[in-house]
């Protein structure tokens, strides 16, 4: 058959997509990981999600759901005895009281809840005040809805804490909210009480949204999460975002929440039901039976990680790679300062010499220079090996 010609001109290009859309980033971990998915025998700590199934009784949940036949939509808010289950866990857990009727979406993943956030509360030049290092959507999210993200880089030697003097400077007139996400990704760093209310009182002060990730809420060693809306009168200027992902391992259920004030949770409704309609019905139900019965398996996973998180630690200062104490999600920063090298360089050849993935700091913003992300939600043999490798390879560069 002859080939069909295709007009001159006719081949649509790069100018025919949106010049925000354009010109963001590609993310820094898709890059690496589309070449660690062609080698061989690759240890990887690169893994943002965790290494563990769904519990059993959570998937059945879901099958069980699939096979009654609720395969339909739900409404727009999602489920109402997951809503139900929402205000109670976060009422039990955090004293934080919201009323599922109005004051809770059920969303796809916490990205979706950050798309809802930044589409309905940005107007074109609006400026998001977005810490970093931090999740590598963040940023993107708000150029998408049109706003602007102002980095404001965190320290290792604050134990990657914000520093409120330097928050309170980059806020401008157009600054309309602060996008804070702790425990953190990529830093594992957990948000003090003392540095939140810096944080509540410059949002008061100036009259900002906070718009707080705490999709790793369940996953602290040794100290507290502070739930932000918690703090005294930051339930009306917060929009709380959660999930499932990390706490229960459904990363691939995609569901998650945003909670907070009526008339924000109303504003993300809006979005949320022309462009999703409502989060997949057997998921949400999955989801619920996460809330009512699932704590003991986040508990057993949360044992897990925190064994990890001790044997990587140690194993990387050991190496001379310092690390500040991670308390939250699965997640160590060491800093690669003592091999000389600069992070791309130090995750490509640790890749191709000793084949072992890491995420180079940078790809989580400013304040990622001379750090990788390694992840511990990999088994503990695993890390042992990495850890062998890892040393190898310093004793050739350090
Ligand atoms: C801090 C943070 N927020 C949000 C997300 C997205 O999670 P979800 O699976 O709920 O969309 C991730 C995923 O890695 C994350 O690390």
């Amino acid at each position: 058959m002859a080939d069909i010609a295709i007009p001159k001109g006719a081949e649509l290009t790069q100018n025919h997509i949106a010049t925000r859309v354009a010109n963001l980033k590609p993310s820094g971990i898709r890059k690496f990981f589309d070449i660690v998915a062609t080698m061989q025998d690759v240890i990887s700590l690169g893994i943002g999600e965790p290494d563990f199934d769904t519990p059993g009784p959570i998937t059945l949940a879901g099958v069980r759901s699939l096979q009654a036949g609720r395969t339909h939509y739900t409404s727009n808010a999602g489920l109402l005895e997951l809503r139900r289950a929402l205000a109670a866990h976060l009422y039990g857990r955090y004293g934080v009281d919201y009323d599922p009727d109005g004051e809770i979406i059920v969303t796809v993943g916490v990205s979706e809840a950050l798309y809802l956030a930044m589409t309905a509360l940005l107007n074109p030049g609006d400026e998001v005040i977005v810490p970093t290092p931090c999740f590598v959507a963040y940023q993107a999210e708000v150029i998408l809805a049109g706003g602007v993200a102002i980095e404001l880089p965190t320290y290792a030697e604050d134990g990657f804490q914000l520093r409120p003097e330097a928050l309170e400077r980059a806020i401008t007139p157009r600054t309309k909210a602060i996008l804070i996400g702790y425990p953190n990704n990529p830093t594992g760093a957990v948000a003090s009480r003392e540095a939140l209310l810096e944080v509540a009182r410059i949002a008061e002060a100036h009259d900002l949204v906070v718009i707080s990730d705490e999709l790793y809420d369940q996953l602290v060693y040794g100290v507290p999460h502070v739930c932000f809306p918690a703090l005294p009168g930051m339930r009306e200027r917060t929009l709380l975002l959660g999930g499932f992902s990390k706490n229960y391992a459904m990363t691939g259920w995609r569901i998650g929440f945003a909670a907070g004030p009526g008339e924000l949770i109303k504003g993300l409704l809006r979005v949320h039901q022309y462009t999703i309609m409502s989060a997949p019905t057997p998921a949400q139900d999955a989801a619920l039976e996460a809330l009512l019965n699932g704590q003991h398996h986040v508990e057993e996973m949360r044992r897990e990680y925190n064994r990890r998180r001790e044997l990587i630690v140690a194993g990387l200062n050991k190496l001379g790679l310092e690390t500040v104490e991670p308390h939250g999600a699965f997640y160590a920063f060491p800093s690669i300062g003592v091999t000389g090298m600069d992070e791309e360089t130090f995750a490509r050849r640790l890749l191709e010499e000793e084949r072992v993935a890491v995420v180079p700091g940078t790809a989580f913003g400013p304040g990622g220079e001379g750090y990788v992300r390694c992840s511990y939600a990999t088994a503990y043999e695993k890390i042992e090996e990495a850890l062998r490798r890892l040393e190898r390879f310093i004793l050739r560069y350090g």
